[in-house]
């Protein structure tokens, strides 16, 4: 899987992982366009994760002016869930290049509301699995990155061009309460010295390991000294890591980095497509953040023109009919002259979460082209927020091409988008945030999402010690076809990706006076470090399952030691009864004298070795997940607690987090993901994602930093943890 991010601390996870399901309700409309109101789609995700799948469906050529207004976004059906099978690595060189006209017979939704728009002849869509699909996935490792390739990315005139373009708002910024602590109490205001040494040293270890055998790769192989292409190859460690230099005050090596950035060649790349989020998220999130941070010198002006260069190509993601953009931007002259749908099956994380860099680019660069890029797709996931299967939120992955869903879909089994997380609902905040509170539907978008939230994904995990904590679990949602209900389902379980929750429910309820929110905020975060503290090597698995409590999450709660067994234990009646049956079985059919059957565990017998076996601390019920991978969600949301509530009892929380990671994660070249955070010694795993320069360490470090150097009154984390200047 292509992980992007985050994991990590004590205590609990919210895991925001609603399943959606989308399904068309079936009927006579066999397509409809513009409107949602005939499709039923599915819950949503709270989670950052990256996209994986995605296919443009290919238009013959015509140029069509868009409206205003876009396509809607149709609900997918869940029918294809990402399998295996979908998850094809997107190696171009061995699919067809153009998957132009052929298809036949459906519906094409993408008409614009305006009825003046002209008529144009598209190849309609059915079956899904008819389509000349095309997938994508975040991580595609490409090997000959140095091999420069002869094809280059060219600009082409639009085919869908919009026909007015929608502007960055105007005017004085509105009030918004101060995000950072203003108290005096606790030496907040200081630097904690000695712990922001002891990052720092970690963070130069690592960039030391990057530059010295991986510089300009993607990323560096800590154990071996190897190197990793999975992100296009344009050097995602060295643009990722920009701002962490500069926030660290590393300036030669800095500088080294700028001058290396000016020989990224972003028209070009080893591999067929560009991931359009992640992508941004680190590589134009980056080079802003820095150009930003480090003053907007004249002398960093490559910074904010390679941002330009890459932004340009990203923008032409966005030429399809309703303006959606494709996911995975194919981005060779041959492919991307011709037009093209958006994906009938994109992420929802893919498609939310580039407002902010799109934001920030049209600011700095006074082309309001980018942002009207990314307002249309914030227009589209409001306009069909309630008409999920989770009003408020929505579905993991959905369907952006505007074409109308076949009827017959309704029919077929609905399948689940499982265990996506996304960062579509951390932006809404923070994109109010960098809009200067001037665009409203941000806020109440936000809202109306985190009410779903609180309603149907927290829980209160069940602590030994009877700790006050939270966890975002899991919910699918399918469909009883025999009488149309929903059917949800819940799951009580833990994710290191979606720590991040706590730092944004905290952010959220600040900025909007939600009180609650900030205690929740506080809670979820607690959630984090409670599993983080819960396991042998003090770092939090990626995923694990807690015991739950009876009452709602804002109900207390005791620890159940019988209930904790039963749950460990659920077939005690019958696992207990069944070696004597199938022993009397086997005796009668083998007729053998000599068998005799072994006397089945008792109760306690069989819990305490499963808790053995598993080395399960108290209340989890099961590790899904047992490596770290050096993710940052739970120290993002430690340090927004610490800057909001100014409370010592995070920056403590956080260097015994800081400290468990370092001690099992340090490598040669780095820091290595490790194999399982139960072992004593877990074995280390030869990966060293960009997070852990870009956002872990940086996280760490500023947690410790003196709080006003770089306030969070002034600036706005982007979810790679870039820094984007707020308007004042
Ligand atoms: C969605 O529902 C919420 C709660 O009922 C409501 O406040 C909000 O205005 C609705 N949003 C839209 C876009 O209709
Ligand atoms: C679906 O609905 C039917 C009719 O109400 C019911 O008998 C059946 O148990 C439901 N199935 C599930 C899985 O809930
Ligand atoms: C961490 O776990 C220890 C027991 O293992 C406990 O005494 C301590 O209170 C816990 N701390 C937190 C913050 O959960
Ligand atoms: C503990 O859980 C068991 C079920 O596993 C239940 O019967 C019992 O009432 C619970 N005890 C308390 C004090 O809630």
């Amino acid at each position: 899987m292509a992980g992007r991010r985050r994991v990590r601390l004590a205590a609990a996870v919210v895991v925001f992982i609603v399943i959606v399901i989308i399904y068309t309700r079936q009927g006579q409309g066999e397509h409809y366009g513009g409107h949602l109101t005939d499709t039923l789609v599915g819950g949503g995700s709270v989670l950052r994760e990256k996209p994986e799948v995605q296919q443009p469906a290919a238009l013959p050529k015509s140029s069509v002016p868009v409206d205003a207004r876009p396509t809607a976004l149709a609900g997918d059906a869940g029918a294809q869930s990402t399998t295996a099978q979908d998850r094809v690595t997107s190696d171009e060189e061995s699919r067809p290049e153009a998957t132009s006209s052929s298809t036949p017979t459906s519906s094409f939704a993408a008409a614009p509301e305006s009825t003046s728009a002209p008529v144009h002849q598209l190849p309609p869509i059915t079956h899904d699995d008819e389509l000349p699909y095309e997938y994508g996935e975040g991580r595609v490792e490409v090997s000959k990155i140095s091999q420069s390739s002869a094809v280059h990315w060219t600009s082409f005139p639009e085919n869908f061009p919009v026909s007015s373009t929608i502007q960055l708002p105007t005017g004085t910024p509105a009030s918004i309460p101060s995000v950072q602590y203003t108290g005096t109490e606790h030496d907040f205001g200081h630097a904690d010295e000695d712990r922001l040494a002891a990052v720092k040293a970690a963070a130069q270890h690592a960039w030391q390991g990057y530059r010295e055998v991986a510089f300009g790769a993607d990323e560096v192989k800590p154990i071996s000294g190897g190197i990793n292409n999975p992100f296009n190859g344009w050097g995602a460690t060295l643009v990722d890591s920009l701002d962490t230099l500069w926030i660290m005050g590393l300036t030669s090596a800095f500088d080294e980095a700028v001058e290396a950035v000016a020989d990224i060649d972003f028209t070009t790349s080893p591999r067929s497509d560009i991931p359009l989020f992640e992508v941004t998220i680190r590589y134009l999130g980056g080079l802003i953040a820095a150009y930003d941070l480090s003053g907007q010198q004249s002398q960093h002006r490559v910074l904010l023109d390679k941002a330009v260069e890459l932004g340009e190509i990203l923008y032409a993601a966005f030429d399809t009919p309703n303006r959606m953009p494709m996911t995975y931007y194919r981005w060779k002259p041959a492919f991307a002259s011709q037009p093209h749908r958006a994906g009938s099956r994109v992420v929802m994380a893919e498609l939310g979460s580039l407002s902010m860099e799109f934001t920030r680019l049209a600011m700095l660069t006074g082309e309001p082209k980018y942002y009207d890029a990314i307002a249309r797709i914030t227009d589209e996931l409001e306009q069909f927020q309630n008409n999920t299967r989770l009003p408020g939120m929505w579905p993991t992955s959905l369907d952006a091409s505007g074409c109308a869903k076949p009827a017959q879909m309704a029919g077929s089994p609905v399948g689940s988008g499982a265990g996506l997380r996304d960062s579509t609902y951390e932006y809404l905040p923070k994109e109010y945030l960098l809009l200067g509170g001037l665009v409203d539907q941000y806020r109440t978008m936000y809202e109306d999402s985190m009410e779903a939230v609180k309603e149907e994904l927290l829980f209160k995990p069940m602590t030994i010690d009877e700790r006050d904590v939270l966890i975002s679990g899991e919910l699918k949602i399918s469909i009883n076809y025999t009488d149309g209900e929903l059917i949800k389902m819940f799951q009580s379980n833990g994710e290191h990706l979606t720590c991040f929750a706590g730092g944004m429910f905290a952010l959220g309820g600040v900025i909007f006076d939600r009180p609650e929110d900030v205690e929740i905020g506080r809670k979820l975060t607690d959630g984090c470090i409670w599993a983080y503290n819960s396991t042998t090597t003090g770092i939090m698995p990626e995923g694990f399952t807690a015991a739950m409590c009876p009452g709602r999450w804002d109900e207390p709660c005791e620890w159940n030691q019988t209930e904790y067994w039963h749950l460990l234990d659920p077939y005690e009646a019958t696992r207990t009864r069944m070696p004597t049956q199938s022993a009397r079985a086997a005796a009668g059919r083998l007729s053998s004298p000599m068998y005799t059957p072994k006397a089945p565990l008792s109760h306690a017998e069989y819990v305490e070795k499963k808790i053995e076996d598993e080395r399960l601390p108290p209340g989890m019920t099961k590790i899904g997940g047992r490596k770290y991978i050096l993710r940052p969600e739970a120290i993002e949301s430690v340090f927004y607690l610490y800057r909001i509530t100014g409370d010592p009892y995070f920056r403590d929380m956080g260097w015994k987090m800081f400290t468990s990671i370092d001690q099992h994660t340090r490598a040669l070249y780095g820091a290595s993901a490790i194999d399982d955070v139960t072992k004593a010694a877990p074995e280390q795993i030869d990966s060293m994602e960009s997070f852990w320069t870009a956002e872990t360490l940086k996280y760490f470090y500023l947690l410790f930093d003196e709080p006003n150097r770089w306030s969070l009154d002034e600036w706005v984390l982007n979810t790679e943890a870039h820094f984007f200047r707020r308007p004042s």
